[in-house]
């Protein structure tokens, strides 16, 4: 496990240039099987996730290789194997092959897949999807089989915009038999990303980006290119860094619009930024204002920004109500916010933050992936000197967070334990 030191209350300012979005790239990925030829992926981040998926695609037999960010993917001579429980649990987006081989295959075997512990993360909307496909599904011992005679084309009503629902029922539907319609599909920028790759490959996919997609089956995909968008996480991440520390911090390569729900919130709060078509600079905000905030799919506040923006309400003159309403765990961040002297309750689904706390350095731990950011947000404000033990989990989603930190004048550094 590795832990990282950061000695708090260093302005930062110069510019980080954002790296490919992790929850599109590691869908990218997967569904690059479902092609018959070579595929290149541009803009990949280099984040552990990869690592992950990368294996499973050499288990699996496909050529790939990965220089510069750039994936190139032959997966001409793959075979549809049993994925190793023990590769699958690393992370979430392992579910991706299981929809890639089970549209490509009519078969698949694999494990419940891994991922952040933020609370109960069932997979029945993707299932659900599957079966109105026309698959069988069979679970025992947490290891699913799934079959289909034929795949053909089906009517699908999610019951919430799930993420992962949508990219698995489009890997599913493209080489289906006819016409899938997916409703109450998630909206996501990353699902418009997926659209479009598969549709480079030659499927027929529209309405991507809104809350009805519409799948016409084709019989072959061949292969293309296509690039990963910048990140969206990562981008509030930084812009939340640079209201509580920025002097002139310049996030680039960027896509503003996909950060609007936390622009105009930071607006709101008295957070000064320029924001350009694709870059946004942004400054330390002196006495934020408190805010009401609640989690929605996109295009609603991120769920994967609430732990990170907590940071920066523990700095506001004055009470701040955050609900979160799409997990049930994710705020274990609190209690170390806490420990670091914020003043945070938690009811239910709400959190009550009242603010200004001068944080102070402390020993926390990463517990997921958005906890370890907030932490590393804190620690950066705090007084004296912090150790987050776990970041490995910040590692699964932040490209070269250290160094990108420290090239704008953080003092942070990190070890192996
Ligand atoms: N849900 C169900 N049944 C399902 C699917 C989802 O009940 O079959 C529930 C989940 O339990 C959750 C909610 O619906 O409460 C949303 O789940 P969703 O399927 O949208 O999320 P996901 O696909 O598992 C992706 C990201 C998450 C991000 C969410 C929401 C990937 C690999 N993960 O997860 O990213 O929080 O969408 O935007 O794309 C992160 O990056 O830190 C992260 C957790």
């Amino acid at each position: 496990m590795k832990q990282v030191k950061i000695d708090g209350g260093r302005i930062l300012s110069g510019k980080i240039t954002i790296s490919g979005a992790k929850n599109s790239a590691v869908a990218l990925i997967p569904a690059s099987i479902l092609s018959d030829d070579v595929v290149k992926i541009d803009n990949i981040p280099n984040i552990s996730d990869i690592y992950a998926l990368d294996e499973i695609l050499k288990y699996l037999g496909a050529k790939v290789t990965l220089k510069d960010g750039m994936i190139t993917i032959d997966p001409t001579n793959i075979k549809n194997k049993e994925i190793p429980k023990d590769i699958s649990s690393k992370l979430r987006a392992s579910y991706y092959f299981m929809s890639a081989l089970l549209g490509k295959y009519k078969y698949v075997e694999m494990y419940f897949p891994g991922g952040c512990k933020i609370g109960a993360r069932p997979i029945d909307q993707t299932l659900k999807g599957f079966e109105a496909l026309g698959a069988k599904v069979v679970e025992k011992d947490n290891k699913f089989t799934i079959s289909a005679e034929e795949l053909k084309g089906g009517h699908v009503y999610l019951d919430m915009p799930s993420v992962g629902a949508t990219i698995n029922t489009m890997l599913v539907a493209v080489k289906a038999k006819g016409l899938t319609i997916i409703e109450n599909a998630a909206k996501e920028p990353e699902i418009v990303n997926v659209a479009t790759f598969l549709n480079n490959m030659g499927a027929k996919i529209t309405g991507a980006g809104t809350s009805e997609i519409r799948i016409k089956g084709v019989d072959s995909l061949k292969g293309c290119f296509a690039e990963v968008i910048p990140d969206r996480i990562e981008t509030g991440t930084y812009i939340i860094a640079g209201a509580l520390l920025g002097d002139n911090l310049r996030i680039e390569n960027i896509i503003p619009e996909h950060v609007e729900s936390l622009t105009l919130k930071l607006s709101e709060m008295g957070v000064k930024m320029e924001i350009g078509s694709n870059y946004i600079v942004v400054n330390r905000v002196e006495k934020p204002k408190p805010v009401n905030l609640k989690t929605l799919g996109y295009p609603g506040f991120p769920t994967d920004l609430q732990q990170p923006i907590t940071t920066l309400l523990t700095q506001c003159r004055g009470t701040s109500v955050l609900e979160e309403t799409i997990y049930e765990n994710r705020f274990q961040n609190v209690p170390y916010l806490n420990k670091m002297g914020a003043n945070i309750k938690i009811t239910g689904k709400k959190i009550k933050v009242k603010g200004p706390t001068a944080l102070k350095g402390a020993k926390v731990t990463a517990t997921d992936l958005r906890a370890g950011a907030c932490l590393i947000l804190a620690a950066l404000i705090a007084k004296g000197k912090t150790t987050i033990k776990d970041v490995d989990h910040v590692l699964r989603g932040y490209e070269n967070i250290i160094e990108k930190l420290t090239d704008v004048g953080a003092k942070i550094t990190i070890e192996e334990i």
